[in-house]
């Protein structure tokens, strides 16, 4: 009999690509499904990025290429990591491994031992708390409320920090819930961080550019304190903001010691990013700015669309996101009534329901460690939005006591 080692006996797939594939499975019975589900911009990659990859493949750039990253785009990236956040970073700063998801396991398997802590703001991206475990360590799970928009505050992350604590874990704006700290926000838990100097930070930066409420970038901790630098490591990628999801294009910029560390471990396992996606990837950053501009434009005005659209139904609290592409309504006060008979105990089987009988997919809040809450991902078109408002209508509207 084939034994498992126990860290893969205790794996479970992502919810989100699980729910994922469950609604392309029924799409494909030839079901009308909306999905909701994916972290996925729905726009296409932006032509110039894709004809430097095919020019970068027809010049034979199909080899491996170094484990950090191509030094163009290790260049690249630490300038305008720079300039964005107003700390400096040499191009031995930077790491470019294949996705900000391998980045992030990455940056946990070379800081934790086991039995280090890892704090994580709950609402959290789902991969963080098994990312954590892999690496040996324990998540520790700080739920933030809606008292506080669901982010940490410093009061919070004081109380959470123990000799044990190894990193604290950022993600602003926020997947699940696009909240964003602010610099006042940020100060706070900065100066909860500098009496504590072994805590490192991760800050997942993924969705820092795309912001609803018309600033450029997401305030950021080395904004208000670049003293952290050191202590800092930051996590990027091509995927959101670019549309570049299926490319796999993930980097972290941090100190030398951290940097130097990661791409030794990236060496030993995915060996290198493939070179062509790196050399689009310089384009992308040398001259997408007005594709990301444009991009930025759409979805704000899909936010407010698709925002306005939801607030409607009735018996759903939705707080309006300022950054990312995901909206979070409560459905809390329908949790304990009855779908046809069935008991919508939790925001798992409000999900389920609506998905078996109104064909709509969405995640339900309590995979990113919140009950009572459902992430519904707005990048789709305004028609298929629109049905998915409907269908979720008539379905709250058929919930009893
Ligand atoms: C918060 C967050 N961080 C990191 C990632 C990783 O993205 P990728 O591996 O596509 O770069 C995602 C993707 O969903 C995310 O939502």
């Amino acid at each position: 009999m084939i034994e498992l080692a126990k860290r893969a006996k205790a794996l479970k797939p992502s919810p989100t690509l699980a729910l994922a594939a469950k609604a392309k499975e029924l799409a494909g019975q030839g079901k009308d499904v909306v999905s909701l589900t994916v972290g996925e911009p729905d726009w296409d990659t932006f032509a110039r990025v894709k004809q430097a990859a095919i020019s970068a493949i027809e010049r034979g750039q199909t080899k491996y290429a170094p484990s950090n990253g191509i030094p163009e785009l290790r260049a690249e990236l630490a300038k305008q990591t720079s300039s964005q956040l107003g700390v400096t970073y040499d191009p031995t700063e930077v790491v470019v491994t294949a996705g900000g998801k391998m980045i992030v396991f990455a940056v946990l398997q070379v800081l934790c031992d086991e039995g280090d802590e890892v704090i994580v703001p709950a609402p959290f991206w789902v991969s963080y708390p098994p990312m954590a475990e892999l690496a040996g360590a324990t998540p520790v799970i700080v739920s933030c409320g809606r008292e506080s928009r669901f982010k940490m505050t410093a009061e919070q992350l004081e109380k959470a920090i123990t000799a044990k604590t190894k990193i604290l874990i950022l993600n602003s704006p926020s997947n699940p819930t696009g909240e964003m700290y602010s610099r006042e926000e940020l100060t706070h838990l900065a100066k909860v961080l500098e009496r504590h100097p072994r805590v490192m930070v991760l800050s997942d930066d993924i969705y820092n550019r795309l912001t609803l409420d018309g600033s450029e970038l997401a305030p950021h901790l080395l904004h208000v304190a670049p003293q952290l630098r050191e202590r800092v490591i930051v996590v990027n990628g091509a995927s959101k903001t670019y549309s570049m999801t299926g490319w796999r294009l993930g980097w972290a910029l941090g100190d030398r010691t951290v940097i130097s560390a990661m791409s030794n471990y990236l060496s030993q396992s995915v060996s290198c990013a493939s070179p062509f996606t790196q050399s689009a990837m310089v384009v992308a950053l040398k001259e997408g700015d007005s594709d990301v501009t444009q991009a930025v434009t759409n979805l704000r005005q899909r936010s407010e669309t698709a925002y306005a659209a939801l607030r409607a139904i009735e018996g759903l609290d939705v707080p309006k996101p300022s950054g990312a592409f995901y909206l979070w309504p409560s459905v809390e006060k329908h949790l304990g009534k009855k779908y046809r008979g069935q008991l919508i105990k939790g925001s798992k089987e409000f999900a389920e329901q609506l998905l078996n009988h109104e064909l709509v997919a969405v995640v339900p809040g309590v995979e990113f460690g919140a009950e009572g809450y459902l992430r519904m991902s707005f990048v789709v078109s305004e028609e298929r939005w629109k049905e998915a408002m409907t269908r979720l209508a008539r379905f709250i509207s058929e919930l009893t006591t």
